[in-house]
């Protein structure tokens, strides 16, 4: 039984789908739960999301730096943004109010999986990504532990992204330097959910480039040579004891 005051989620979606030319759609999802965060509002063009709104502040954050030019556009002003979440809080308590007991609540079947930045270079700065999939409600603590322990340092914030069939991606990055024997975990707990969702990384060996075979055929040819040498060392040593025997 999840707890009641999870039950009362809802996702109101204003899609705001502007059709341009036909291939092009432009959408913006405005969400508001009871758990945190308690309101989020994004701008989709076509799959890819451009922006989302900060309620602390009321700026916008482009996701890529090349969609900052546009930024201005994105959003109505912040009165209008606070007039349409106050509505949406309304909406979903009078919702919540009629429909608990009557509607299941919507859950996602969230998948967790952890990679690298950047290829593996032991020993070299890289990013860990924990991508997380199929996240409804947009509601998760992410932490990632080293070796078994909390890192508190170096997390960045995850961010949420809204997809086509109304859940969500979310990510969550850390910057790492890894070592041989390492290992980390980014671990999810999805709201109303008792699960803990855990997905491992541990550094694995880089991909042999041309460089590191030739390293290698190098050392074994060494190594052959060390042990036909001792081999041949023995075998004279072997001899010598036996014939002073
Ligand atoms: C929103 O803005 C506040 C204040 O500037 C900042 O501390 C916070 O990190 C921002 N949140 C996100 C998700 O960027
Ligand atoms: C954000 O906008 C709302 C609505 O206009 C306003 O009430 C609030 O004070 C603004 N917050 C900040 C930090 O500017
Ligand atoms: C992580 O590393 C990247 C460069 O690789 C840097 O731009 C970013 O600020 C770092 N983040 C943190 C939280 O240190
Ligand atoms: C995340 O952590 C906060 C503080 O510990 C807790 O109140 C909240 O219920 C947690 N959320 C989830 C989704 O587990």
């Amino acid at each position: 039984m999840p707890p009641p005051g999870l039950r009362s989620l809802l996702l109101a979606m204003l899609a705001a789908v502007v059709r341009c030319d036909d291939p092009y759609s432009l959408s913006q999802v405005l969400f508001c739960q009871p758990s945190e965060p308690q309101s989020g509002l994004l701008k989709i063009f076509n799959e890819d999301q451009m922006f989302s709104y900060n309620f602390t502040d009321n700026s916008t954050s482009p996701w890529i730096n090349d969609f900052d030019k546009w930024r201005g556009l994105a959003f109505p002003d912040p009165s209008t943004v606070q007039s349409h979440v106050s509505l949406c809080h309304r909406f979903r308590q009078a919702l919540t109010n009629a429909l608990v007991n009557i509607m299941p609540e919507a859950r996602g079947n969230t998948h967790v999986t952890v990679f690298t930045a950047r290829p593996l270079r032991l020993g070299v700065p890289n990013t860990l990504i924990c991508a997380i999939s199929d996240v409804y409600p947009p509601a998760l603590n992410i932490t990632w532990k080293k070796g078994g322990q909390i890192l508190t340092t170096a997390l960045d914030s995850y961010k949420y992204v809204a997809m086509e069939d109304l859940t969500f991606q979310a990510f969550s990055y850390l910057n790492v330097t890894a070592y041989h024997n390492d290992f980390f975990s980014c671990e999810v707990q999805v709201a109303g959910d008792d699960r803990t969702i855990v997905a491992y990384w541990i550094p694995q060996y880089p991909v042999p480039s041309e460089l590191l075979l030739y390293g290698l055929c190098g050392s074994g040819f060494t190594l052959g040579i060390i042990f036909l040498l001792l081999g041949v060392w023995f075998c004279y040593f072997a001899r010598k004891l036996h014939n002073t025997d």
